[in-house]
C-alpha cells in the first residue's frame, strides 16, 4: 500500500475578533468569566459580511499550496469538509476551484461537521490509494456566525469562523500521514442539527426563520460533551494501536478544539500532561471543521512540532461523526 504524504499546511483567520465582553456588550446574558470557566474560549474570530467559506478556504489554500511548493494546476482533487457552504448548491469546492483556478481538479464537500477535515483526509487518501488522484487539496473550512442564534448563550459563545487545508500525495517525500479512521453514529444525529433549510421540513419560510429553523441547534450539550469525551479518547487509543505506538510515543494531541474541559478529561485519562495538547480553543473558539486543521497549521509554522514526531488528531462532532489522524511529521 502506498504511503500517503503531506506535503504542506496552511490556515486563515479572518481578522475580526470577538471577545467574550463583546458578547455581552451585545446584550447576551453571560460574562467572561463563566465562558473562560466553563469551556475555555476567551475569543473568536468572525467572517467579514461578504466572505464566505470559500473565501476563507481560498487563503488557506494558497499557504499550503505554496508551503508544498505546488501551483493550483497540480491539484487533481478538492475536498472541502463543511457545513456552512457558500450556497446548498454547488458545492464549497466548486467556488473554491473556481477562486484557485484549480482548472484540473474534481471537487466535492463532505459533511461531517468537525469531523470535516479528518472525514476529508480519509476520503483523499483513498482516492490516492485507488491511483485516480496524484495530489489533493483537503480542507476544513466554516463561517459559522451565520448559522448560529446570536440569542443562544448556550451555543453562540463557542462557534468561530476559519479554515485549514493540508495538501496529500503519495510521493516519497513528504510528512507521512500513518492513518485515518472514521466513525458514523446517524441515530444521534439530531444532537446538533441545522432543521431548516432542507427536505426535511419545508423550504425557508417566513414562518420557519421566525422559528430559528435556520440556526444550529444543539440538543442536550452536556451530554455531548460525555459523548464527545468517549469519543475522543476511543479515536486516540484506535490509532495508537492500528500504528503499534504508545501514547508515550506521540508528542503532540490536536484534537477537535471543542472544549478546554474536555481537553483537560482526556488528558487525565491518558495519563499526559496538558502541555502536550496544542490549543488555539482560547482564541478562535470552537471552528467546526476547521479547528483542527488550523490548529496543525500553527503547531507547524511556529516550529511546535518537530521532524519525526508523532502527532494525533482526534476529532468529533454533529451527525455524529467522530475518528482520527495519526502523522509522523
Ligand atoms: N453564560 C452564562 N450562563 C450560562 C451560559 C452562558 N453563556 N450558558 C448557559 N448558562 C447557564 C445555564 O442557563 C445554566 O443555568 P441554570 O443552572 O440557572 O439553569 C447554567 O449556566 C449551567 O448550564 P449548563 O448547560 O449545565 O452548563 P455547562 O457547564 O454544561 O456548559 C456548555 C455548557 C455548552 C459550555 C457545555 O455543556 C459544553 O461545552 N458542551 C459540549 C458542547 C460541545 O462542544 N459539543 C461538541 C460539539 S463538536
Amino acid at each position: 500500500m502506498k504511503k500517503i504524504r503531506i506535503l504542506g499546511t496552511g490556515s486563515y483567520v479572518p481578522p475580526k475578533v470577538l471577545t467574550n465582553e463583546d458578547l455581552k456588550n451585545m446584550g447576551l446574558d453571560t460574562s467572561d468569566e463563566w465562558i473562560v470557566q466553563r469551556t475555555g474560549i476567551k475569543e473568536r474570530r468572525l467572517a467579514g459580511q461578504h466572505e464566505a467559506t470559500s473565501d476563507l478556504a481560498l487563503e488557506a489554500s494558497k499557504k499550503a499550496l505554496d508551503m508544498a511548493g505546488l501551483s493550483p494546476d497540480d491539484i487533481d482533487l478538492i475536498i472541502v469538509g463543511t457545513i456552512t457552504p457558500d450556497t446548498h448548491c454547488p458545492a464549497a469546492a466548486n467556488w473554491l476551484q473556481a477562486k484557485l483556478n484549480a482548472k484540473r481538479a474534481v471537487n466535492f464537500d463532505i459533511t461531517a461537521a468537525c469531523s470535516g477535515f479528518i472525514y476529508a483526509m480519509h476520503t483523499a487518501s483513498q482516492f490516492i490509494h485507488a491511483g485516480s488522484v496524484k495530489k489533493a487539496l483537503v480542507i476544513g473550512a466554516e463561517v459559522m456566525s451565520r448559522v448560529v442564534n446570536w440569542k443562544d448563550r448556550t451555543t453562540c459563545i463557542l462557534w468561530g469562523d476559519g479554515a485549514g487545508a493540508a495538501i496529500l500525495t503519495a510521493d516519497n517525500k513528504g510528512h507521512q500521514l500513518l492513518s485515518t479512521h472514521v466513525h458514523t453514529d446517524g441515530e444521534n444525529g439530531k444532537d446538533l442539527l441545522v432543521p431548516g433549510g432542507g427536505s426535511t421540513v419545508t423550504p425557508i419560510t417566513k414562518e420557519s426563520v421566525e422559528r430559528g429553523d435556520h440556526y444550529l441547534n444543539m440538543i442536550g450539550a452536556n451530554a455531548s460533551f460525555r459523548v464527545a469525551v468517549r469519543h475522543f479518547l476511543d479515536s486516540i487509543m484506535e490509532s495508537v494501536e492500528h500504528n503499534k505506538v504508545t501514547i508515550e510515543d506521540i508528542n503532540w494531541f490536536i484534537p477537535h478544539q471543542a472544549n478546554f474541559r474536555m481537553f483537560t478529561s482526556i488528558a487525565k485519562s491518558i495519563e499526559v500532561p496538558i502541555e502536550r495538547f496544542y490549543i488555539t480553543l482560547d482564541r478562535y473558539g470552537n471552528s467546526s471543521s476547521a479547528s483542527c486543521a488550523i490548529a496543525l497549521d500553527e503547531a507547524v509554522r511556529d516550529g511546535s512540532i518537530k521532524e519525526k514526531n508523532h502527532v494525533c488528531m482526534p476529532v468529533f462532532g454533529g451527525g455524529l461523526t467522530w475518528g482520527s489522524a495519526l502523522i509522523k511529521w
